[in-house]
């Protein structure tokens, strides 16, 4: 006999005006192996089928299912409810649209935040359907694809404090997109792209450094990094040119990009 959880979840609707925010408990019982998005769609399929959340994929690959456990931002597919305790609570990620109860539109913010810093390869080459594929170091290759792990899922932005205080803040996901194109050799663009882009209080600048971000990304994506080799070399760019060379050599020697942006 499993142990007797008690799940609570904020119940809101907000297309509807009658409804209002309210928690509302549910008893069932746990079995081994059981995730908390298994022990969702129990509730929904056997006590109250009017409970939204999200899912898609069950693995963990399509972001879909993030949301706040007992205080904390993660995914409910990869959340074992025998790793909590037998009391849960559950809210929506906070800074998204909220669509009802546990569901959340992180797609249109990360549409807005990828139109924002025009997530995509930047070059001018014709497309040639006969041409070779771009050859890679397999090095290089495998940094960017580290980088593009990221399933969108919004946790990191949820457990950002920037980011719930300012709607602006592009928050370390983008910041780890654009250090993705950063390392890219087929994209054209140079470090003024990037300062254009995110050097400011929007992003890179906005960042209070506290690492909320990387602490729940259920991919485990190297945040603290990017966060950081982003934002020195956009600050480096941006005092260049009152700096002495003798100095500039010194600091760009530490910057991750200086190789492709010199
Ligand atoms: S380190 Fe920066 S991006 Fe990450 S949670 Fe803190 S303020 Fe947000
Ligand atoms: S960086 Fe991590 S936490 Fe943030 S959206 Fe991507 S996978 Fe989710
Ligand atoms: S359902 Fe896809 S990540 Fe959880």
């Amino acid at each position: 006999m499993g142990r007797k959880l008690r799940i609570e979840v904020l119940r809101y609707n907000p297309l509807d005006p009658a409804s209002t925010p309210h928690m509302q408990t549910y008893h069932l019982e746990e079995h081994p192996s059981m995730t908390l998005f298994v022990a969702l769609m129990q509730i929904r399929e056997t006590q109250d089928p009017t409970l939204q959340f999200d899912f898609c994929c069950r693995a963990g690959i399509c972001g879909s299912c993030g949301m706040v456990i007992n205080g904390r931002p993660g995914l409910a597919c990869c959340t074992q409810t025998r790793d909590l305790p037998d009391h849960i609570v559950l809210h929506p990620l906070p800074v998204f649209k909220l669509v009802g109860d546990l569901s959340v539109d992180t797609g249109s913010w990360f549409r807005n935040v990828g139109t924002r810093i025009e997530s995509w390869i930047h070059n001018n080459k014709t497309f040639d359907e006969n041409a070779q594929e771009d050859r890679m170091e397999n090095e290089l290759a495998v940094q960017i694809f580290e980088l593009d792990r990221c399933i969108e899922c919004g946790c990191c932005i949820a457990a950002c404090g920037t980011a719930r205080m300012r709607e602006d803040f592009m928050g370390a996901t983008t910041i780890n997109r654009m250090a993705r194109f950063c390392l890219d050799p087929r994209d054209n663009r140079d470090v003024q792209d990037f300062y254009e882009l995110i050097g400011n209080d929007q992003g890179v600048f906005g960042c209070m450094g506290l690492l909320g971000c990387e602490d729940v990304c259920p991919k485990k994506l190297p945040l603290q990094d990017q966060l950081g080799i982003m934002r020195r070399m956009l600050a480096l760019h941006s005092v260049k040119n009152i700096i002495p060379r003798s100095i500039l050599n010194k600091m760009e020697k530490k910057c991750g990009c200086q190789d492709k942006h010199k």
